[in-house]
């Protein structure tokens, strides 16, 4: 039996979600983990982890869609004013260090290096690359939009330059491409609205191929 939720479950009518809707909860649709690098204004790198997006190409170039960028961030003015960043895609084993630089967000602090993490530099843009990560996307800004008028966080749009990837990662043959450590996936915080009782957290997941479990 299938069910249907366009007002808010009755037993999520309290729960805390953090500017979040409570369809993010409901639904849970996981989104790539990556983080994103720039230059602050001081020359200090910056480092912000990033979920929410999409990416896609035409025959025009390949697009990041970052979907909810908040404003109030590091991120979104070092980007805006350098035009440029690198998004940075960790594997499991460097996880935590990248969460690590929440904690060293200080305007101040290289966050890369204070979350014991490596800079390097850049190929195609004038932003820090995180050594550590097996792919990173150089990119330039493009656009931005707010989804609605007022939003405290928008959608903003880069075009790649520059793709950099371990190459363990492009070859199919050695680890099946995403190997059991990444891509990293967000899951944000799953509730069953049926019998949620307040109690829910976020996990981080990989990606298994159904051609190994004996499908497609
Ligand atoms: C799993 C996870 C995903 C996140 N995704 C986003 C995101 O998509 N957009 C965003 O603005 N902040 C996101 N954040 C919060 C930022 O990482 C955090 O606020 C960071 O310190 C902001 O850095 P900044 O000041 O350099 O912008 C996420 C945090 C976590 C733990």
């Amino acid at each position: 039996m299938k069910k249907e939720y366009s007002t808010i479950p009755p037993s999520m009518a309290n729960m805390q979600t953090y500017g979040f809707s409570w369809m993010d909860f409901v639904s849970a649709i996981p989104s790539p983990l990556f983080v994103v690098t720039s230059f602050k204004a001081n020359g200090k790198p910056n480092a912000c982890l990033q979920s929410w997006a999409c990416f896609n190409g035409s025959e025009k170039g390949f697009y990041a869609i970052l979907s909810s960028v908040n404003k109030a961030g590091h991120m979104y003015k070092s980007v805006k004013d350098t035009g440029v960043c690198v998004l940075n895609f960790p594997s499991a084993d460097v996880y935590d260090r990248c969460l690590d630089t929440i904690d060293n967000n200080q305007w101040e602090a290289d966050e890369i290096t204070a979350s014991g993490l490596t800079v390097e530099s850049a190929t195609t843009v004038n932003a820090p690359r995180i050594k550590e990560c097996f792919l990173s996307l150089e990119c330039r800004y493009l656009w931005e939009r707010e989804i609605t008028e007022g939003n405290s966080h928008v959608l903003m749009c880069l075009e790649v330059t520059n793709i950099c990837m371990d190459e363990t990662h492009l070859d199919e043959s050695v680890q099946g491409r995403y190997g059991a450590s990444g891509y990293l996936y967000n899951v944000h915080y799953p509730v069953n609205p049926e019998t949620y009782n307040g109690k829910s957290h976020d996990y981080v997941a990989v990606l298994k191929k159904l051609r190994d479990m004996g499908e497609y």
